[in-house]
């Protein structure tokens, strides 16, 4: 006999495990969350919070995204990506970062009805975590995954609680490791990685100091620090990085991985700190400093049978780009919809197959783009003519070179401001971010040849109604009160949405018959004049890719499934075979 039962075990209370377990919670899933450690994470590590973890976040209400932003540091501070030798010394160049250039800006803005922002993992757990305890979620902290067993049934989990020093075992119908970047549950659960472990290694060092007459007129989450050893293991130069405007801070510093590992002495912190900043006698209050190595590793495959991994237990990599917190929550958002509807016996469990077919490519994609970031460090060395490893006098003459009024100057100028503009691919990718379109068994082609990405598809995200695809933002208007809602906040929150305009009134006749007939919730949104809501600035008209008479089907994890792009002869026939096919039934 087990001693505890619950629907589903999650592994790790991090941005995955947390999300995971708030969004089961919501969707009224009976889960335990554990985490080895008594409480959440101690050091701010994840903070770039792009707006589709964002728009998870206010999937699960209103109140959790403004508390999100109540603690977040604003966008607008987050803006001046600036290189230099030092703080205290010469700014070598920068670039708008974060969705800040006016012309990115604006393409946030037409994005999401969420914004970007900073908000260190400190704070981000604790809101999750909450979430998830608030609606149900059964947590035990200082309780240690060991090992499990999987049958036809469910899952027998054996844990150590740290308390009392005794094993336990937890009966679940499902498991999911989101154990993070040394994941026991994907080694136990047999998963494949390709890549590489520990391909550099890096120390962060936290503490408090005052620094405001460094940054204050050029505010920015990253500094960029090019001194020798600038270039050695880490992530591409040394970093000092925001984490409280802007009293406390966060030194990302490499070290030589094929040497021995580094003694992170308050002392040699204070020193890397003092350097890096460029005062020799600033007092620091340190606070931690710890050492962590860089992975190039993913799994291509994140499942097996009842065991689902998800976060850094699956895709592991430096925190260039930002990705790892928000690919996590993402994760997350992908399978608790789907757990959900398998475990009220509302979908086949060949729904949870499209887990692994919709968030292998991705783990793919962002550890390959982080990685490759660190390399794209490289050009901005060489501009300065540091390819060779960073050389204190060689670069004062080099920056001294610069400031010439000769056609070699200024060749040099032009290589120093193209190789930081490159940057943009780390700093202001909002592709990556946003253009996340999947293929598997959970999503039905209507026909149609997947749109060609008319930009870079790395940095920009280009909107479309192509089944996979998540659904587009566009303000629309509530009839009644004249408020403005995004299109994505008339789908989520658990449940299937059909999108029609005039016209299409059958399919909303169709959409109540078979969401009755399967027992699902399907919301049924008409946008139009004198609907529940209006398009009256026609942007949902510009960006819906159908005719007023035809339909979106939108998954709880706002993804659309199906679509028709008129009206059908049988709209009863083909939304009922098409969400049938998307449920496995
Ligand atoms: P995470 O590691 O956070 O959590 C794992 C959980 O599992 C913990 O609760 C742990 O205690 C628990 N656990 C592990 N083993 C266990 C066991 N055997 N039994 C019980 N519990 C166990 N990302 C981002 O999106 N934006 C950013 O700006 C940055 N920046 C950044 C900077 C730096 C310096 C670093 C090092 C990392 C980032 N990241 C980031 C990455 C981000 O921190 C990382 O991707 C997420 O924390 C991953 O979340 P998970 O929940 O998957 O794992």
């Amino acid at each position: 006999m087990p001693d505890i039962t619950t629907d589903v075990l999650i592994i790790g209370t991090g941005p995955a495990g947390s999300a995971t377990a708030a969004l089961l919670s919501s969707y009224g899933i009976a889960n335990m969350a554990i985490n080895r450690y008594r409480w959440l994470a101690n050091t701010p590590r994840a903070h770039i919070t792009n707006q589709r973890a964002m728009e998870v976040l206010r999937d699960l209400g209103r109140d959790v995204e403004d508390e999100a932003y109540m603690f977040a540091t604003h966008q607008d501070l987050m803006g001046e990506n600036i290189f230099c030798e030092s703080l205290a010394g010469e700014e070598i160049g920068r670039m708008k970062a974060w969705g800040n250039h006016p012309l990115s800006r604006a393409e946030h803005l037409m994005s999401s009805p969420t914004k970007m922002n900073d908000l260190p993992q400190t704070f981000m757990e604790p809101l999750l975590f909450k979430t998830a305890c608030q609606r149900g979620t059964q947590a035990r902290m200082s309780t240690e995954y060991l090992r499990h067993a999987q049958d036809g049934d469910g899952v027998t989990t054996t844990c150590l609680d740290r308390l009392t020093g005794k094993e336990l075992t937890i009966r679940s119908k499902y498991l999911i490791g989101a154990d993070g970047g040394k994941s026991l549950v994907a080694e136990h659960a047999g998963l494949p990685f390709e890549g590489k472990m520990a391909v550099g290694g890096s120390m962060n060092i936290l503490f408090r100091a005052d620094l405001s007459k460094y940054v204050a007129h050029r505010p920015s989450v990253l500094y960029w620090v090019m001194q020798p050893g600038a270039d050695v293991g880490g992530i591409g130069m040394g970093l000092v990085r925001m984490v409280r405007p802007w009293n406390e801070w966060l030194i990302v510093w490499g070290y030589d991985i094929n040497g021995p590992e580094p003694e992170v002495t308050p002392e040699f912190a204070t020193g890397v700190a003092r350097q890096l900043i460029g005062d020799p006698e600033l007092e620091i209050e340190l606070l931690s400093a710890n050492i962590w190595t860089v992975n190039n590793y993913y799994a291509t495959k994140t499942s097996n049978g009842r065991v689902f991994c998800m976060g850094d237990a699956i895709h592991r990599h430096p925190p260039s780009n930002g990705l790892g917190s928000n690919t996590s929550i993402q994760d997350a958002f992908n399978l608790a919809w789907k757990l959900a509807m398998v475990l009220k016996g509302q979908a086949g469990a060949q729904l949870l197959d499209s887990y692994d077919a919709e968030r292998a490519p991705i783990a793919k994609q962002i550890v390959t783009r982080a990685n490759q970031s660190i390399g794209e460090t490289g050009p901005i060395f060489k501009a300065l003519g540091m390819a060779e490893g960073v050389d204190p006098a060689q670069m004062q003459k080099n920056l001294q070179a610069r400031t010439e009024g000769t056609p070699e100057a200024e060749a040099q100028r032009e290589a120093i401001r193209k190789a930081i503009a490159f940057k943009k691919y780390e700093f202001d990718a909002h592709g990556i971010e946003m253009n996340q379109r999947y293929r598997s068994g959970a999503v039905v082609t209507d026909g149609q040849i997947e749109p060609a990405f008319q930009l870079d598809a790395d940095l920009h995200y280009q909107p479309t109604t192509w089944p996979g695809a998540r659904v587009p933002h566009a303000w629309v208007y509530n009839h009644a009160t004249g408020a403005e809602v995004s299109t994505l906040d008339l789908c989520g929150h658990g449940r299937f949405t059909l999108l029609t305009g005039l016209g299409g009134e059958p399919w909303t006749k169709a959409a109540a018959q078979v969401a009755a007939e399967l027992g699902i919730e399907l919301a049924i949104q008409v946008i139009g004049p004198r609907q529940a809501h209006v398009d009256h600035s026609g942007e949902w008209a510009r960006l819906s890719e159908i005719q007023d008479s035809g339909c979106l089907l939108v998954r709880p994890d706002h993804h659309i499934c199906w679509r028709a792009t008129e009206l059908s002869a049988n709209p009863m026939a083909d939304l009922g075979r098409a969400l049938r096919a998307v449920l496995a039934r």
